[in-house]
């Protein structure tokens, strides 16, 4: 299993993968190494059996005439409507669970959260489980509502200007179900073929996706589950700790596993655990939701420690032989960890079939009966702890990470961090002792040179040129665990920034958590806009997917163009075969709403063009 090609910029981790008796997405690269030239450039079509069609150079229609803009927009199209349906399906089993909570009079954990959003939906009942079923039903309506209706609650959160905008273009969404059955309808066979309205679905989908998908799901699971508060955290996989029971969690959906966490800390389930000679149980964070727990860690302390690592770590948590099981109801759970959880016999459940695994048991997340499925589990994990400790080895890396991760960062905590308003903020940026600020968000990959290399470097060249770092998603494990959410990482910070951190005892790169919390940033990034008047392409902001991994990231994009942002990509999203997608998503996008997209695979380059667009706004700003 040798791997001498395997990378990632997590230098301790790299070695840890490069050693294992086993194997891992990292060790497949390289027989993968040969891409599709077709596919590359999204100019292969199978939707017909008249094809495969490969556009070419003396083939340039597909039999059906398809030409190369519009076999790209469709595949471009395809991605962006299945990765919406992604996260909606995550917004709509979170407001469901929130629904239940509210009927059930189960556990509200977040009261200023739910006040909050009864403030912004205008909902004036006085009861607690009133207003969170009000709440949850008011998102449900729209979620379910037909293409032809639009979505009420855009009006609430949609920044005013940029609603105006979108309202121009014709791309406020209708129902988010149903627009992305549309928009898979518009890119079947000899349906669409218009490139240019395609590409304004994929906006309109990005609206629906980020204004739900992403925003309301972090605040509907801010009221069942607490909310962030900032705090300082260990991460990597010296979190993990053999004497307890160890249950590895991936997926996206926290709160189809409050019950069962809360359910762990339990008097007569830690006894179960003492029974077998544990310590307890641990939630070992891994992906998105391990994110999302670490964010609300202060609430969860006995039950989670900390985040061990994102995607593409979680093959090397696993073979650190002390996970007893793998809970997962989402991506990003990958497929190979199916071989390596067979080998070192730990227990996989799903609770969610869209994630099922084909040797994971199957026990599907229903409110109604939380409390037995609980206990279920409780007793299968306890089973395969007993089955397994004693016969697999421990690999253990007791000092990979760090110990002071600063974590617990929201749209909240952090302005309350700042003494209750922005003006601090805007002040420096104004000043220019903070240049701009920028997203550095979305998934790792084990591409552009390995796993979280390009997102690292890129990060390290942004905070050298005094821009403050934002992140959510996956690029938040690298970061984290690569050192940049430490306090001592100011002093990888330009002279001006590093200054502001050292004062105020925080990173360069601040944390806030799950791909989710784009929607956090995007709360963050609106709120200024409003304290300064300007509408959020005037901004100093920009984004950065440097190594976006899946169709859910495109839907991301596609919300951060309908913002109006910049949008850097490591690498194109398959459509570079189509000039016409190309210009439209790089040069005309700037004319509709302002945003754009920057490919460039070198974090050098591409953190001078960012640092170049954000001049260029405080430029227009008078700054
Ligand atoms: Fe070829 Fe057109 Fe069929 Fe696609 S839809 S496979 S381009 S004939
Ligand atoms: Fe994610």
């Amino acid at each position: 299993f040798g791997c001498s090609t395997c990378k990632s910029a997590d230098k301790p981790l790299e070695a840890f993968i490069r050693s294992l008796p086993l194997e891992t997405s990292h060790h497949r690269v390289e027989g993968q190494s040969v891409k599709c030239g077709f596919g590359l450039q999204g100019v292969c079509c199978r939707l017909c059996s008249n094809g495969p069609c490969r556009v070419t150079p003396k083939a340039p229609k597909g039999i059906c005439g398809a030409t190369a803009d519009v076999i790209v927009s469709r595949n471009f199209l395809r991605a962006v409507a299945a990765g919406s349906g992604c996260y909606i399906h995550i917004v709509e089993n979170t407001a469901l669970n929130l629904k239940n909570t509210a009927l059930a009079g189960g556990a509200i954990k977040g009261e200023k959260a739910l006040d909050r959003l009864c403030g912004l939906f205008g909902i004036t009942a006085a009861d607690k489980y009133d207003k969170a079923l009000a709440v949850a039903e008011m998102v449900l309506a729209d979620l379910y509502k037909p293409e032809y209706e639009k979505m009420a609650l855009v009006n609430k959160l949609a920044y005013a200007p940029r609603r105006a905008n979108w309202e121009k273009l014709g791309i406020l969404p209708g129902g988010a179900n149903a627009e992305i059955v549309k928009g898979v309808v518009k890119c079947s066979t000899n349906l669409n073929s218009d490139p240019v309205d395609m590409l304004l679905t994929c906006l309109k989908l990005g609206i629906s996706t980020g204004l739900y998908g992403l925003t309301l799901t972090n605040l509907l699971n801010d009221v069942m589950l607490g909310e962030p508060e900032i705090r300082l955290a260990p991460v990597g996989l010296g979190v993990i700790d053999p004497d307890y029971i160890n249950i590895m969690i991936t997926g996206h959906q926290h709160s189809c596993f409050s019950y069962l966490q809360d359910r762990l800390t339990d008097p007569e389930v830690t006894a179960k655990a003492a029974a077998v000679g544990a310590k307890g149980f641990r939630l070992v964070g891994c992906t998105c939701v391990g994110q999302d727990l670490q964010l609300r860690g202060a609430h969860y302390e006995e039950v989670f420690v900390g985040h061990a690592g994102n995607n593409y770590t979680s093959e090397a948590v696993l073979a650190t032989g002390a996970i007893d099981a793998v809970l997962s109801e989402f991506n990003c759970t990958l497929p190979g960890i199916e071989p390596i959880c067979d080998m070192l016999n730990i227990k996989q459940i799903c609770l969610d079939d869209v994630a099922k695994k084909s040797n994971a048991e199957y026990m599907p997340f229903v409110f109604e009966s939380r409390a037995s499925d609980s206990d279920r589990i409780i007793d299968a994990v306890i089973a395969s702890y007993i089955a397994r400790r004693g016969e697999v080895a421990l690999n253990l890396q007791p000092e990979h990470g760090n110990s002071d991760t600063l974590t617990g960062v929201s749209e909240v905590s952090l302005k309350d961090f700042l003494g209750g308003s922005w003006k601090p903020l805007i002040d420096l940026i104004v000043s220019g002792d903070i240049k701009g600020v920028a997203g550095v968000v979305g998934c790792s990959n084990l591409t552009f040179g390995g796993h979280d290399v390009l997102t690292v470097e890129l990060t390290k060249e942004l905070i050298k040129r005094d821009i403050i770092v934002l992140s959510a998603g996956c690029s938040s494990g690298g970061l984290e665990n690569c050192g940049l959410m430490s306090p001592e990482a100011a002093e990888l910070a330009g002279p001006k920034l590093r200054a502001i951190c050292e004062k105020l005892g925080i990173p360069p790169v601040l944390n806030f958590g799950p791909c989710l919390a784009i929607g956090r940033l995007e709360i963050v990034a609106t709120e200024l806009a409003a304290e300064i008047g300007i509408d959020l392409p005037q901004m100093p902001l920009v984004l950065s997917a440097p190594q976006w991994l899946e169709e859910q990231a495109l839907a991301d994009g596609a919300f951060g163009l309908a913002l109006g942002l910049p949008l850097h990509l490591g690498e194109a999203p398959f459509i570079t075969g189509s000039k016409l997608v190309v210009d439209v998503l790089t040069e005309k996008m700037k004319s509709l709403t302002g945003g754009q997209v920057i490919v460039d695979p070198d974090a050098s380059s591409a953190a001078d063009k960012l640092e170049g667009i954000i001049l260029e706004k405080r430029a227009a700003l008078g700054l």
